[in-house]
């Protein structure tokens, strides 16, 4: 009795003493001192909210404006790392002092989860962590993880004009959470996801020491490539290994309305999208409009060829002629006009852009996925595009699968979600109005959607995609990380490699220094077991 008493007091006394900003400021300057990071680096690395700087670098990586408004909860401080011993002093003053500890690179986190926590938080900002080195004898890449994908497509092309790497389209996504879930891009077909091209890595564990894939073991290496970064260590580098583009590739986006066989086309395109020729991506965008005060639904899409126009048309006429792709939609150009072409920039603008680190609109958004193994009947994309009208605002994006997907292993990363698909759906939604009435309406719109489509995609579980972020499919208390809650959104985001995840999570950090809402959980019971063995 006492002694639970005495404990209370150490529990209230612990909560007090974190209570305030001030004071794990203080913390953390006292044990960044004992890990010998010299004053003059401390004071320059560490942001307080009285610092006039720390909204700025706060906001500076938020990517949903949901969580840029004053009910957001705010860190205590954001460290900013410009060091491997700064990363590694960050890593053991967390775990010391107990505080939650946020990673961040580009921060475009869904839910915000890299700078958003409902406890005590600190943020480590890794946006200092930029370099990228291009070794063309070799055709690898050292790629730190606050880089973002459009530098390293430009410093690629710096080098090489027919090399390019397999990640993601919008230009600001960061290196760190991208490789580290799995990233994929509009080259998928052919090459397969970011991972794939992984062969080496940095980290930073939960001891604070930096490991690369020899230190570190296999177990751990394929862990970080795909099971999330945030759940295993702090990512400091990936190295990857570029693939071959040819000089010329081609692109196109068609717009169709339902009078334009909208359903038909996106019919046909389920038929054949995961069977055609590697070489050949196609998205579809599916948005309500209001046209002559109409609503209806336009079907767009948006493809990617790495060839020119006349093996493409070979292919859609023959294969998906409901497309109706002429030689005037197609627009050849070298690869790196076509991630320009498809990071939405008009045809005069310069690679260039893509070193700028600052996104054209930030909006308040929710977004969801699926997984899409038998095409939809016609009857069923007609109550979807009805559903669609119905609901308002929320739009699908279509990704196709097939080809290189299909024939990697489902254990050979993280990532489960591989042959058998045919395509990925992203459920999403933008608006711009502000408070908690819009968030809601918008939020409910989605999970309406989603809801309408269960019939149609992947069951038991119901597979997600762990860099489309989505709270809704089950989280953890403050990322305390009980195994039966980690493991309703586990197996959704790794299927059977969820397993696997838990026992190298278990290994490699046991007290769950790296936690957040949906990282991976330590599974208690085989700890006990091991330290009662012990
Ligand atoms: C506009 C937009 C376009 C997108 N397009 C694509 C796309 O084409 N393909 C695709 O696959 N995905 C896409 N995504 C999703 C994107 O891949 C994920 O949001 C990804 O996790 C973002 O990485 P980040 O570093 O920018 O995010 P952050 O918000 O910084 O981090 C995301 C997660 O990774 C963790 N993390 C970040 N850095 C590290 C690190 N250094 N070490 C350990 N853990 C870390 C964070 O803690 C967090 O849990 C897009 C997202 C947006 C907003
Ligand atoms: C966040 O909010 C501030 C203040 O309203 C605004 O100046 C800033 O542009 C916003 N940033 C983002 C990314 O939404
Ligand atoms: C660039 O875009 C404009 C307007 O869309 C178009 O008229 C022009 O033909 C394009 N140029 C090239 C080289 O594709």
């Amino acid at each position: 009795m006492k002694k639970s008493i005495l404990l209370l007091f150490f529990y209230f006394l612990h909560v007090f003493v974190l209570a305030s900003a001030d004071s794990v400021y203080d913390s953390f300057v006292q044990c960044f001192a004992e890990n010998k990071i010299p004053d003059a680096q401390i004071s320059s690395i560490l942001y307080t909210p009285e610092n006039p700087s720390f909204t700025n670098v706060l906001e500076s990586y938020v990517r949903n404006r949901r969580f840029n408004v004053s009910s957001t909860p705010k860190p205590s401080i954001i460290v900013t790392p410009t060091s491997e011993a700064h990363v590694s002093a960050a890593v053991l003053c967390a775990k010391k002092l107990g505080i939650h500890l946020k990673i961040r690179s580009g921060g475009h986190d869904y839910e915000g989860i890299s700078y958003v926590s409902d406890t005590t938080f600190v943020i480590l900002d890794m946006f200092n962590f930029r370099s990228i080195d291009v070794n063309m004898e070799d055709e690898t890449a050292w790629v730190q993880s606050g880089a973002m994908l459009g530098e390293l497509y430009y410093r690629i092309w710096e080098k090489s004009k027919v090399h390019g790497f397999p990640a993601g389209v919008c230009p600001t996504v960061g290196v760190g959470g991208h490789i580290s879930g799995a990233g994929y891009g509009n080259m998928l077909r052919k090459y397969g996801l970011t991972v794939d091209h992984v062969i080496d890595a940095q980290i930073v564990d939960s001891n604070g020491k930096v490991l690369d894939r020899e230190s570190m073991g296999e177990d751990l290496f394929w862990a970080i490539r795909g099971g999330g970064g945030a759940s295993f260590g702090v990512i400091l580098a990936y190295k990857i290994k570029l693939v071959q583009v040819p000089p010329i590739v081609t692109v196109f986006r068609l717009e169709k309305s339902v009078d334009e066989n909208a359903i038909e086309s996106v019919f046909q395109y389920q038929q054949v999208t995961d069977k055609l020729d590697n070489d050949l991506f196609i998205r579809v965008l599916l948005q309500p409009i209001t046209r002559n005060k109409k609503r209806s639904v336009r079907a767009t899409f948006i493809g990617l060829f790495l060839g020119d126009s006349a093996r493409l048309l070979s292919i859609t006429d023959s294969e998906f002629p409901k497309l109706g792709l002429t030689k005037p939609d197609c627009h050849e150009m070298p690869w790196i006009n076509s991630v320009l072409f498809w990071g939405n920039y008009d045809n005069k603008t310069s690679p260039r852009v893509l070193l700028s680190r600052k996104p054209d609109s930030v909006n308040f958004l929710k977004r969801k996925s699926d997984y899409v193994k038998t095409p939809i009947p016609i009857s069923g994309l007609e109550s979807l595009f009805q559903k669609m009208v119905e609901i308002g605002k929320v739009g699908m994006v279509f990704n196709s699968y097939g080809g290189r997907m299909s024939e990697i292993p489902e254990s050979e990363t993280p990532f489960p979600h591989r042959a058998g698909n045919i395509f990925k759906i992203q459920y999403s939604v933008n608006w711009n109005e502000e408070g908690e009435e819009a968030d809601k309406n918008y939020i409910d719109q989605i999970r309406q959607l989603y809801s309408f489509m269960e019939p149609f995609v992947s069951k038991n579980p119901r597979e997600a995609y762990l860099n489309y972020r989505d709270l809704d499919i089950g989280t953890t208390d403050n990322g305390k990380n009980s195994y039966s809650q980690g493991q309703v959104y586990g197996v959704k985001y790794f299927k059977s490699n969820f397993d696997r995840l838990v026992k190298i999570k278990t290994t490699v950090d046991p007290d769950n220094v790296f936690r957040n809402e949906q990282s991976i959980p330590v599974q208690v019971q085989s700890l006990r077991g091991r330290k009662a063995r012990k």
